[in-house]
């Protein structure tokens, strides 16, 4: 393995501190949110008057997909990203990890409309499952419209070859955890300079599905785009996104939600795309 340096550095972290529970209060429009218990997914509607829609909402995500039912919409299009390179902040969030791209990380097309790059967040396990199956990360890319429409690009990731894009950030990741050591959790640190080519590769085939956010507000109308190419990461580099967040938080993946009559689309259609990609 040619992160075993890397991953040596992190271990010696991991023993030297964090051993005391740290302090944590995940506020998110002024309540608490989790993953277990009585803050866990299943209580998140009656948590605050603002979280109503992840009890209420009938387009909530993520969802299973299922491939057999997917549908043909010939007006879909590829998707067009133009991400080159763009500054980063690395962020923990306490529910998880997330990349900030305060001057955009560039723009997805989708029916003629530009969405801003603002920020990725990886889940683990995966929030979406394809026929059922769950996978061991999920990728989050959250775009924004001028006008406050949302669309977020999902890529799945299976154990395997390090991810080329999260290999620039490792070092970070260690500072970050290291950063959640002190008393005041959670500051952001700088990652320089990224290249999302890598996040462009290998992304032809998409599912497209209007859901939600799948942590509170659950606010819905969002446009979902789950790659159906699922790509590889290796253990290493899924631990290491998942160290520095409290151990109530490293499971972070909502239950999959009811579809309610909504429909997956899949893009392109050809009859030997019924089988998993
Ligand atoms: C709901 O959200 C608004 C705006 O984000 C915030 O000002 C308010 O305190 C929140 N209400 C509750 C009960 O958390
Ligand atoms: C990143 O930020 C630095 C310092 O603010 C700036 O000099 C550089 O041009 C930025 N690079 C990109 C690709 O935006
Ligand atoms: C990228 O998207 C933003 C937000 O919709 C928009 O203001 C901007 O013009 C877009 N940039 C390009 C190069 O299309
Ligand atoms: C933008 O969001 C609004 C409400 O959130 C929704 O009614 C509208 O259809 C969305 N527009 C697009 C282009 O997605």
């Amino acid at each position: 393995m040619t992160t075993s340096s890397g991953n040596a550095v992190f271990l010696l972290l991991l023993s030297a501190c964090c051993v005391t529970t740290l302090a944590c209060d995940p506020k998110a429009d002024g309540a608490k949110f989790g993953y277990v218990g009585s803050v866990g997914p299943a209580h998140w509607g009656t948590l605050s008057p603002n979280f109503s829609q992840c009890a209420k909402g009938m387009s909530q995500s993520p969802i299973d997909i299922s491939t057999a039912a997917a549908v043909c919409n010939p007006e879909l299009q590829p998707l067009h990203r133009d991400y080159t390179v763009a500054n980063a902040t690395l962020v923990d969030n306490v529910f998880n990890i997330a990349l900030r791209f305060d001057g955009g990380g560039g723009n997805v097309s989708i029916h003629g409309k530009q969405y801003r790059l603002k920020q990725m967040h990886w889940h683990s396990p995966s929030e979406h499952t394809i026929n059922g199956q769950r996978f061991p990360v999920e990728l989050h890319m959250v775009h924004a419209s001028d006008d406050g429409n949302v669309t977020v690009v999902a890529m799945l990731y299976r154990f395997g070859r390090p991810d080329p894009f999260l290999s620039q950030i490792q070092g970070k990741l260690v500072e970050l955890y290291a950063e959640g050591c002190k008393a005041e959790k959670g500051a952001p640190v700088a990652a320089g300079v990224v290249s999302l080519w890598p996040l462009r590769l290998h992304s032809h085939m998409y599912y497209r599905y209007v859901g939600s956010f799948t942590t509170p507000p659950c606010t819905e109308n969002v446009v979902w785009s789950v790659l159906a190419q699922v790509r590889e990461m290796s253990v290493d580099q899924a631990a290491a996104l998942m160290a520095p967040l409290e151990e109530d938080y490293r499971h972070n993946n909502r239950p999959t939600q009811p579809m309610n009559g909504r429909i997956v689309q899949v893009y392109p259609w050809f009859m030997g795309n019924k089988e998993t990609p």
